[in-house]
């Protein structure tokens, strides 16, 4: 069995686990600690390696590779944006402080487009093949809006979607589940919100198939039925852990390459 960590960075909780890499399945117990706070790079990474320290030992396997999503562009390495981390993260090269912290190297990616991954290799993509021709668009809707754009299920990162301006402001302000909460809006209405979203995206980049993540998916019932957009609108099917899969998906990848092209 292949086995990798995957650790999901998020604003409120950093969560881990090992997956089983051909089945997508958890391979350990799924630890979760609360962010620090202050969200820094210093503070995060010390919890990081923590986990990943308490996990292997439970595994009995410390070379396992390592692999973290975080809700950031992630270019070359590097954490280039931060929306609700603290915003010591612009612009720091966090795979090298990662990979030092932890002793081997870590695999790092955005935390919806690695939730995305997970849900085209084990969810939606593996039990409906149409989502993998042409273009298909995975939101992830939690604290903010976070997107995983495909094309014939190749993965264009740091899509972002969540930051096109919608009456002058982030689109994820009104369409992430947290804004409904916080704005004390009834299903319906925020179904409203969401919609105008999907429906901007749309008008962009056409989609043939929308796919919702986050834990609100399991109440997809709620909302799915009233969206107007174009494209069909599925719930995503890996729900909560789809961000510590993907996340392991993509160290899994990444340490298979190398053995490949031990050069890249
Ligand atoms: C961030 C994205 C992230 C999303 C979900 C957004 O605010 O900009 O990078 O994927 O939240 O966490």
């Amino acid at each position: 069995m292949s086995i990798a960590i995957g650790v999901d960075v998020g604003g409120s909780g950093i969560k881990a686990a090992a997956v089983n890499l051909e089945t997508g399945e958890l391979a350990s117990e799924r630890i979760r600690v609360l962010t620090p706070s202050p969200s820094t790079p210093e503070a995060m990474i010390k919890v990081v390696s923590r986990l990943v320290k308490r996990i292997t030992t439970t595994l009995g396997a410390p070379a396992t590779p390592v692999g973290v999503g975080m809700p950031c562009v992630i270019l070359d390495g590097a954490t280039v944006t931060a929306a609700n981390i603290d915003k010591a993260w612009i612009g720091f090269a966090a795979r090298d402080a990662m990979t030092k912290a932890v002793g081997r190297p870590v695999a790092l990616g955005n935390d919806a487009d690695v939730a995305g991954l997970a849900e085209m290799r084990f969810g939606i993509g593996a039990s409906d093949p149409r989502v993998r021709i042409g273009v298909t668009i995975f939101l992830t809707l939690g604290t903010g809006t976070g997107s995983a754009l495909f094309n014939d299920g190749v993965l264009v990162p740091n899509s972002e979607l969540g930051h096109m301006e919608i009456r002058g402001k982030d689109a994820e302000r009104r369409s992430a589940a947290a804004a409904r909460i916080r704005r004390g809006e009834s299903w319906k209405y925020w179904a409203g919100d969401l919609d105008e979203h999907l429906k901007a995206i749309d008008r962009i980049l056409w989609p043939r198939f929308f796919i919702l993540g986050g834990g609100v998916s399991k109440q997809g019932a709620r909302f799915i039925p009233r969206l107007t957009c174009r494209p069909p609108v599925m719930a995503a099917t890996l729900r909560n852990e789809a961000g510590i899969v993907g996340a392991a998906l993509l160290a899994g990848d990444i340490a298979a390459q190398a053995q490949e092209d031990p050069n890249r």
